[in-house]
């Protein structure tokens, strides 16, 4: 597929979500509905609904994807705002987190309120697999929770196994990419759920693995977030846990600074010698070679679908996401 046709089709999806989604969300009382609004109004790249669409296959003047790719996007947001106060982030999409600006008791009711508004939204799918798309929603939310559960539970865990990190992403990135999926195939063609499925968890463990990478090496403008809020928090992510399966191996001074992140006690100045350090030893590239590992086989997992224009979307997609840079 050309790569024009791929951002002009992208780029129209984003429109219809922002369009719906704002018709959706009530105005008051403002001070509910003002954060709400704010943080959806902040330019996601909506790669969820974008997802959906694609896996719905259908034709852009069919919509019937849209209640439940909002419902992803809705649930999406809601991860973004509570995690940016269990990760004592500052930043996100470019603003001041939805806590920073209106304080935590508001930040944790826009949460709660965005799953309601998904749910409302999920409930206008005029489809035969309503209950199914209900269960599936209902599944994503709790396996994010479990994931967002691991994330926090890892902080203070001595050693986490590669397999333990990939569980995790798994369950706090990966299911909600699947939900996006799966949501938008039966509101479509309702056919190759499970490959269609499969590639979105790959997608989404890529995804994730390119978070982790981005924390260090994007700038703070192309992210919207801040740089190495992942090493000042200790968090597990794909480059610590790598490096340090190698901890033995390196010098004294990589080891402390390897410890003051373990033990959550690494200061900014570190950011930029921990991003050294990993690339030194190999780790930045380790994560670039896994992260395209996963997207090749999310491309396998479309080798079973028919080619056609529906393959061919799902395909640019995953060299997209591949190639994101915020
Ligand atoms: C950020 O997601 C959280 C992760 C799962 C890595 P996105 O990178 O999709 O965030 P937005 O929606 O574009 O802001
Ligand atoms: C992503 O976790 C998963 C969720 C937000 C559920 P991160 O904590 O890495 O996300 P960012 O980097 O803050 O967007
Ligand atoms: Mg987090
Ligand atoms: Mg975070
Ligand atoms: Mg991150």
């Amino acid at each position: 597929l050309n790569s024009q046709i791929f951002l002009q089709d992208a780029n129209e999806i984003r429109q219809k979500i922002n369009r719906y989604l704002m018709d959706l969300v009530p105005c008051e009382p403002e001070s509910l509905y003002i954060p709400v609004r704010k943080i959806l109004g902040a330019g996601g790249k909506r790669v969820r609904p974008i997802l959906s669409a694609f896996a719905a296959g259908i034709n852009s003047t069919d919509d019937s994807w849209l209640p439940a790719a909002a419902a992803v996007e809705l649930l999406h947001t809601f991860t973004l705002v509570h995690d940016d106060i269990m990760d004592n982030a500052a930043t996100r999409r470019g603003l001041p987190a939805v806590h920073v600006q209106f304080g935590t008791n508001a930040a944790i009711l826009s949460g709660d309120v965005l799953i309601a508004l998904a749910q409302e939204s999920l409930s206008k799918m005029d489809s035969l697999f309503a209950a199914r798309m209900i269960a599936e929603f209902a599944i994503g939310f709790r396996m994010v929770c479990e994931g967002q559960a691991l994330d926090k539970e890892y902080e203070t865990r001595e050693n986490i196994s590669i397999a333990e990190y990939l569980a995790m992403i798994d369950l706090k990135t990966a299911k909600v990419l699947e939900l996006a999926a799966v949501l938008g195939a039966l509101a479509g063609s309702e056919v190759y759920l499970e490959e269609i499925r499969s590639f979105a968890h790959h997608l989404g463990l890529a995804f994730q693995i390119g978070d982790d990478l981005l924390d260090l090496t994007a700038t703070h403008a192309e992210l919207g977030k801040t740089i190495g809020g992942d090493i000042l928090e200790g968090k597990r992510t794909f480059l610590f846990v790598t490096a340090m399966e190698i901890y033995d191996q390196l010098a004294e001074t990589d080891q402390a600074l390897l410890d003051r992140i373990r033990n959550r006690a690494a200061k900014p100045d570190d950011v930029e010698t921990a991003r050294q350090l990993f690339d030194r030893i190999g780790v930045l590239s380790s994560a670039k070679r896994a992260k395209k590992d996963q997207t090749v086989q999310a491309k396998n997992a479309l080798g079973a679908i028919p080619g056609g224009v529906a393959r061919d979307r799902l395909d640019a997609f995953s060299d997209f996401l591949l190639e994101r840079a915020g």
